[in-house]
This record gives C-alpha cells, sequence and structure tokens, in this order.
C-alpha cells in the first residue's frame, strides 16, 4: 500500500496513483521544483489534511487535492508557439540570470514545457505544451518528425558540401541521417540553405556546417513537420489551432514497437 494513505484498500493496477509532486506540476500550475516547495510551504492538503511529503501518493479517483484550499483546476492541454529571439535561452532559470523565454511567455497562465530546445543564438519556432506525450512523440529520435532551419553560412558552400550535408557527415557522436538540403541563395561571401532534419541532436546544425570548415552565422527554425511560423512577429506567441495540434498528431503517430 502506498505510503499516506492507511486502510485504504487497493485494488493493484486499477487506480491511477501519482506522486503529490507529479499532481500539483501536472495540473499546470507549475514545474515540478515549485511544486515541491509550495508542497513543503504546507500549501498543499490532502483530503483535509496539510502534506508536506512531495513523495506521498494520491489516488487521483478518491483523494481530494487543495491548493491554497482550492480544488485544482481541471488540466486542459495548451499548446503554444514562440518565435524566439537570439539572446534567450530555452530553460526555466538560467544561474547567469540570461533572459529566458518564460519571459516572453509572461502571460501565459500554464506552466507549459520547451519540446527540445534551441541554442541561445539560435531564433525560430519554439513549441511549449504541458502535453507530455506529444512532447515525447516529437522528441523521439524514433519518430523522425522533420524540422526545418535556414542557415547562412560563413563562406560560400559548393554543391559538393550540400550533397555532404545531405548525404549525412560524420560528427563526434556519429553519422547524421540524411537530410534535405537546399540552396536558397548565395550571397556576396556566403551561402543560405535550408535543411530539415529528422534528429535533434546537440547544436547538431552547426556542428554540421562546421564539418564542412564554415560556421552558422544565423540560424532559424522555421518548420516542425507541418508547423510554421507564419506572419508571427519575432518575440512574439500565439496558440496553436486545433488544426495544427491534430496535425501534428497525425505526423508523431507513436513509432512502432521493436
Ligand atoms: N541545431 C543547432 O545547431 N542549434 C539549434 O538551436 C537547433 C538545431
Amino acid at each position: 500500500m502506498p505510503p499516506g494513505q492507511p486502510g485504504r484498500p487497493q485494488a493493484p493496477g486499477t487506480r491511477p496513483l501519482k506522486t503529490l509532486e507529479r499532481v500539483i506540476s501536472k495540473s499546470g500550475l507549475g514545474s515540478r521544483t515549485e511544486a515541491r516547495s509550495w508542497i513543503h510551504a504546507g500549501r498543499v492538503r490532502v483530503n483535509g489534511r496539510v502534506t508536506e511529503n512531495p513523495d506521498q501518493w494520491v489516488d487521483l479517483v478518491l483523494d481530494v487535492v487543495l491548493f491554497d484550499d482550492r480544488p485544482l483546476a481541471k488540466r486542459e492541454h495548451v499548446y503554444v508557439l514562440l518565435y524566439k529571439p537570439t539572446g534567450y535561452i530555452t530553460t526555466y532559470k538560467d544561474p547567469e540570470g540570461r533572459p529566458t523565454v518564460y519571459d516572453l511567455l509572461a502571460d501565459v497562465d500554464t506552466f507549459v514545457a520547451p519540446v527540445g530546445r534551441l541554442d541561445l543564438d539560435t531564433s525560430g519556432l519554439l513549441l511549449l505544451t504541458n502535453d507530455t506525450q506529444l512532447t515525447e512523440r516529437i522528441t523521439n529520435p524514433d519518430s523522425h518528425v522533420p524540422k526545418t532551419y535556414l542557415v547562412k553560412a560563413s563562406m560560400r558552400l559548393s554543391d559538393e558540401q550540400l550533397q555532404q550535408l545531405r548525404d549525412g557527415v560524420l560528427l563526434s557522436d556519429g553519422p547524421t541521417r540524411p537530410a534535405e538540403v537546399t540552396r536558397v541563395r548565395d550571397s556576396g561571401k556566403y551561402t543560405h540553405l535550408e535543411i530539415t532534419l529528422t534528429e535533434g541532436r546537440y547544436r547538431q546544425v552547426r556542428r554540421m556546417i562546421e564539418a564542412l570548415g564554415a560556421v552558422a552565422l544565423k540560424l532559424v527554425r522555421l518548420r516542425i513537420g507541418s508547423l510554421r511560423i507564419g506572419a508571427l512577429p519575432i518575440g512574439h506567441w500565439r496558440p496553436l489551432t486545433a488544426r495544427e495540434v491534430s496535425q501534428l498528431r497525425g505526423e508523431t503517430a507513436a513509432p512502432p514497437q521493436r
């Protein structure tokens, strides 16, 4: 029997049990760290009693959980598309005090987490949601969701170099999967190209460009699957439409079981 549920009969497998910390954070009120601190601060009651143990099991059907004496709202999924500018980090808090993407989402009243990250010096489409299942489906390398970037390379790249990007280049963590690559234009000393990857390794686009002896001077994410930034101004966000959400779900069908 889970701790903190004295005397309650428990039919294994028939009741959704979660830790109190998870129940609070999943309700959309805040991160897991915040949930723990609120529980420690005595702001949470389970069945009328203040409960300061974030690891206490809670029965989602039988137990009544109150936060600041109010029942938890039924959690709805929230999907946010942010046009991230450069200079913002994709984490909740930065020990160095740099701006974070959450500074741009102050008016989103539900806690949403980024679906993958963009570097400090990358701009473009950042999806944030509290739908952990969709997040897992998009970020799981087996689901091969295409992500498209616009790159300004620090030199003119030859057709052979673009072909190398298509075929795959060898990075320190292994060869890259085949990619779609289009030359957008050459201007002065630079090549602008679009690259679509079906994986999302750490600083992958930058490292692929470096493997050719160049540097990505500018990197903008344009698309995740069918989702596009469209006319959204930089630094702004908008909710996804129901159609966009269902399209993303369709494109990220659970990877086959092996
Ligand atoms: N690839 C990178 O190198 N950086 C990003 O931010 C995203 C993809």
